[in-house]
């Protein structure tokens, strides 16, 4: 008997273009992209798929906390794995750890150690913590802008993540912008505030994460996420 796996045919894209894209098929992968549209069809969209959304909090992703929200006094500069956590239309909680990007790092450092990207970087956003002055807090996505894989500290220099896959390099506190490796762009940031000791989200990702041509590509995808999720 033939025996016959079902594969959802979103991830099969991914898969496909992940797999292209390792191959360094550049320009190749740029006209299937353009040919397919966007890698990351809204129509397939649930709560659970959606990127973050302004009035998510911020949740643990660790199997011992998850769904609990994440304290400023549990972070470091080591970093707090967390997904955003919203409701649906019921107004049930819905943690949003369908979409790979959602996965977060939220890091805090001292608050003057923080630069402007002098090039290269979008300006983020730096949560100034009430009471703490000297203290800072960035979130950001944790999957990679060059293939999607999930990027850890830099054993060496706590500053900045190291990914494994193709030793691309972002700087945390510059707006975890690329320094050094093939990732095209920097590390979406999730703009966050401080409510009611929770992480707020204010706005969505600033900038394309993995899986997006570009920011038209991103921004496109946005306006069909406000006619399905409101
Ligand atoms: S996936 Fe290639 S550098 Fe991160």
């Amino acid at each position: 008997m033939t025996r016959y796996k079902k594969q959802d045919p979103e991830i099969t894209r991914r898969k496909f273009i992940n797999v292209a894209m390792g191959t360094g098929a550049g320009v190749g992968v740029l006209s299937l992209v353009s040919a397919l549209g966007s890698a990351k069809p809204a129509f397939r969209l649930t709560p659970e798929k959606a990127p973050p959304i302004k009035g998510d909090i911020l949740v643990h992703a660790s199997a011992d906390k998850e769904g609990q929200p994440v304290r400023v006094s549990e972070l470091s500069e080591q970093g707090v794995s967390a997904w955003p956590m919203g409701k649906d239309k019921e107004g049930n909680n819905v943690i949003r750890k369908g979409e790979p990007n959602n996965q977060l790092a939220v890091y805090r450092f001292e608050r003057d150690r923080f630069k402007v990207p002098e090039d290269g970087g979008h300006a983020h956003v730096v949560l100034q913590l009430d009471g703490i002055t000297d203290q800072g807090v960035v979130a950001y996505s944790n999957k990679c802008t060059h293939a999607g894989c999930a990027v850890p500290n830099d054993p060496n220099d706590a500053t900045r993540l190291f990914c494994p896959c193709h030793s691309g390099e972002y700087d945390l506190l510059q707006g975890c912008k690329v320094v050094g490796g093939p990732p095209p762009r920097s590390m979406p940031q999730l703009p966050i505030k401080l409510e009611n000791d929770q992480l707020v989200v204010t706005e969505t990702f600033v900038t394309a994460p993995y899986g997006f041509l570009n920011e038209a590509d991103w921004e496109s995808y946005l306006e069909q996420v406000k006619e399905i999720i409101g």
